[in-house]
């Protein structure tokens, strides 16, 4: 039987991702990591050691897969964020680095030592809502998502992480209250229906959590013309959207008759968030 070793097998999944990934090493050693049961450490540190059948037939399916532009997330079956590791499956959004930006936000807005009451719509993993929910134990946090998979998913990530976040099923507002909500987040879905990289680098995540529809703008258009009744007075809207969608959401906020209504750029300089608050 051919000798392979943990480094012959990383360099040529190396090369095997690099048009499927933008990190196809780490890719490579992260999945190869999954498939010999150790860490991505000892991949490194030891690649003349050998590898049995089963961690290359076990390797081999998981770089196939990851070449098919399935996310690496889904292949390890866990996703970082804000230091929280999360579970994620197909069914549910991988949650993305730049979606820190409006977690980082609403903790400067929620008090530490107070109670807030914070909303999160459309929660799929449960991401934004419990990174608030561990930097701010005294906030109530609501998240909600009309997709039963995410929810499952969420309430599990809930569950081993011992946050206590109420999550519920809802089309958006529909299934609350007039609450006097203090800040609400949402990361909707935001890519134009016609971006190529729906068929193509984001197919395997849900197109319900991604289509926005003809502009993209669908979901940030609902989530402006209800938030306002919802928010107590001065109550924050912070809403994720895509880099070209700033000046359109500020629109629709100061039509909508929001104050304070301003667009927060990533560090890369992209506009990102659209932030306003309630009259
Ligand atoms: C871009 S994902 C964001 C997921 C998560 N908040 C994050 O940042 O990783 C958008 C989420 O909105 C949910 N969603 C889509 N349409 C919805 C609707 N009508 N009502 C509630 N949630 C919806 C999707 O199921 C998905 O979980």
């Amino acid at each position: 039987m051919e000798v392979t070793t943990l480094g012959n097998l990383a360099d040529s999944a190396t090369r095997t991702l690099a048009a499927a990934s933008d990190s196809p090493r780490l890719d490579a050693e992260l999945l190869l990591a999954e498939a010999a049961g150790v860490s991505r450490s000892t991949i490194i540190a030891f690649p003349e050691r050998l590898a049995g059948t089963e961690v290359r037939d076990t390797f081999e399916q998981l770089v196939e897969q990851r070449r098919a532009h399935v996310p690496i997330a889904y292949l390890l079956g866990q996703r970082e964020f804000f230091s929280l590791t999360l579970e994620v499956r197909p069914g549910v959004l991988v949650p993305r680095p730049e979606t820190e930006l409006i977690v980082e936000t609403a903790l400067e807005l929620i008090p530490e030592d107070g109670p807030a009451l914070v909303l999160d719509l459309g929660t799929g993993s449960g991401a934004i809502a419990l990174a608030i929910k561990h930097e701010r134990s005294r906030a109530n946090v609501i998240a909600v998502d009309s997709s039963k998979e995410a929810l499952v998913i969420a309430r599990r990530n809930a569950a081993t992480l011992g946050l206590d976040v109420q999550f519920m099923a809802s089309d958006w507002f529909s299934a609350l209250e007039d609450h006097e909500i203090d800040v609400i987040v949402a990361n909707p879905p935001y890519v134009r229906s016609d971006d190529p990289a729906l068929a193509i680098a984001l197919r395997h995540e849900p197109a319900v959590a991604l289509d926005g529809g003809r502009d993209g703008l669908d979901a940030v258009r609902l989530i402006v013309a209800n938030a306002i009744r919802h928010l107590t007075p001065g109550g924050y809207l912070l809403v994720e959207h895509g880099d070209y969608q700033g000046d359109a959401s500020r629109a629709l906020a100061e039509q909508a008759g929001y104050r304070d209504v301003r667009t927060l750029a990533d560090l890369a300089g992209r506009d990102r968030v659209l932030a306003a608050r309630a009259p």
